[in-house]
């Protein structure tokens, strides 16, 4: 028995040098690690395309293997608003990001295929070219990464990707379209993602009221409350809120990039519901921690917060007003604001109301889609 343990010890060894050195001996012969070569990643054949951004917002990253052009921004609209990327052909990504609604759904918690529930509101699309991190506890580090989720997610799209590619492949209207963005006709995963990724980068809002009075220094741009909550929103005495919502000198993102435990789905006991970012950094201070949501066209986009359990964008100040929900992980710039009288509160949701600008022409339900479903 020992001898035999033994025997196929000595065997699994011997296999793993022989892998170790053979990979060494490969190494060598062609003066590169494999590291230094990772597959070389498909290219638009197009023009590059300069995405303009409005007043109030800085240029949009672009990675550097995925650099947008007409075509690929076009596909990426195509596929973004078609079913075909769920199981059942009855779940597009605008399902729970629509125009509409400010690329967010109305529900509390987002409804995939067959109805099954998810755990968390779906965040708004609008300006997600500029986040850091994707989702809510950051866990994709872009867009890119971010659109093959929901796609093999089982509570949203229910698909698999070999699955979505071969019925892309099967449909000789997109093969063409993958070939004039692409130059290939070999559709891949990676290239539907690029291609929403692309078409993601073009969903802008700016050039608000807000950004015509701030930055553009158009003195009838905003009412006299909407200037007074601006002040508010903006003084580390009063509303505090720049200092998560950021408003820079020559643009404004209305986000940190950073995760905050606001206590949102906290219980009487402070419990927390959701772990947040905790799940992802495994860090202490992150627990019930999400990421600082843009502020932008928020009027159009109820319900609120992670969970959406606020109907309002009032109630969201409310939480506010009360200093959040008292838990261990409280961020400590979370304090009660219930020294700002109605009529400031009344201003602040004023200037909020300035962030609701019209959106781009070009990125709502293109022509063919729109027909289809009628
Ligand atoms: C069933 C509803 C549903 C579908 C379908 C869906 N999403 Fe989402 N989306 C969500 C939810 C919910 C989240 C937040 C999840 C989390 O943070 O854990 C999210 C997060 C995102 C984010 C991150 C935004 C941010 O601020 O972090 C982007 C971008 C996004 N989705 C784009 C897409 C794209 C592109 C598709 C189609 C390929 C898609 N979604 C399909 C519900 C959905
Ligand atoms: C400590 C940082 C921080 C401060 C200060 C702060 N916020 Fe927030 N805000 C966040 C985070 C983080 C979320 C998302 C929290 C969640 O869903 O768990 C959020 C969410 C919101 C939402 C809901 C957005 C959505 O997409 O659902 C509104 C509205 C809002 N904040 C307004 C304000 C206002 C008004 C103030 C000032 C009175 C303020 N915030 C102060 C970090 C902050």
């Amino acid at each position: 028995m020992r001898t035999r343990i033994l025997n196929a010890l000595v065997l699994i060894v011997t296999a793993v040098l022989v892998v170790v050195l053979s990979d060494r001996i490969a190494v060598r012969a062609s003066g590169k690690s494999a590291a230094d070569q990772p597959p070389a990643a498909v290219m638009p054949i197009g023009k590059p395309l300069q995405i303009k951004a409005p007043l109030g917002l800085p240029p949009v990253p672009i990675p550097p293997d995925n650099p947008p052009t007409a075509e690929t921004v076009a596909l990426g609209r195509q596929l973004y608003y078609d079913p075909v990327l769920s199981a059942d052909n009855t779940i597009s990504c605008a399902s729970c990001h629509s125009p509409d609604t400010g690329f967010t759904d109305r529900n509390k918690v987002s409804n995939g295929v067959g109805g099954k529930k998810g755990t968390r509101h779906s965040p708004t699309v609008i300006n997600s070219a500029y986040n850091t991190l994707q989702f809510w506890d950051g866990r994709a580090p872009s867009l890119e990464e971010q659109a093959k989720g929901p796609i093999a997610n089982p509570v949203e799209m229910a698909s698999s990707h070999a699955d979505v590619v071969k019925r892309l492949q099967a449909d000789q209207r997109y093969v063409a379209l993958f070939k004039q963005a692409w130059g290939t006709d070999q559709i891949t995963i990676d290239l539907v993602a690029k291609s929403i990724a692309s078409f993601e980068r073009t969903v802008l809002c700016g050039n608000s009221p807000f950004d015509r009075y701030y930055y553009g220094h158009d003195k009838n741009a905003i009412s006299a409350s909407a200037k007074r909550g601006l002040k508010l929103f903006m003084n580390p005495k009063k509303g505090d809120c720049a200092v998560c919502h950021t408003i820079g000198k020559d643009y404004a993102l209305f986000t940190d990039n950073k995760f905050h435990n606001l206590g949102i789905g906290a219980d009487a006991d402070g419990n927390l519901s959701d772990l947040g970012r905790f799940v992802e950094s495994k860090k202490d201070a992150d627990m019930g921690a999400f990421k600082t949501p843009t502020l932008r066209d928020i009027a159009q986009r109820a319900p609120y917060f992670h969970d959406g359990s606020f109907p309002s964008v009032r109630d969201a100040l409310g939480h506010y007003v009360g200093g959040g929900n008292m838990n261990k992980h409280l961020d400590k710039e979370i304090h009660a604001l219930d020294f700002l009288s109605f009529d400031e509160r009344d201003d602040i949701l004023a200037f909020l109301d300035s962030l609701t600008a019209k959106l781009p022409d070009n990125i709502g339900p293109p022509a063919e889609t729109a027909k289809a479903s009628k």
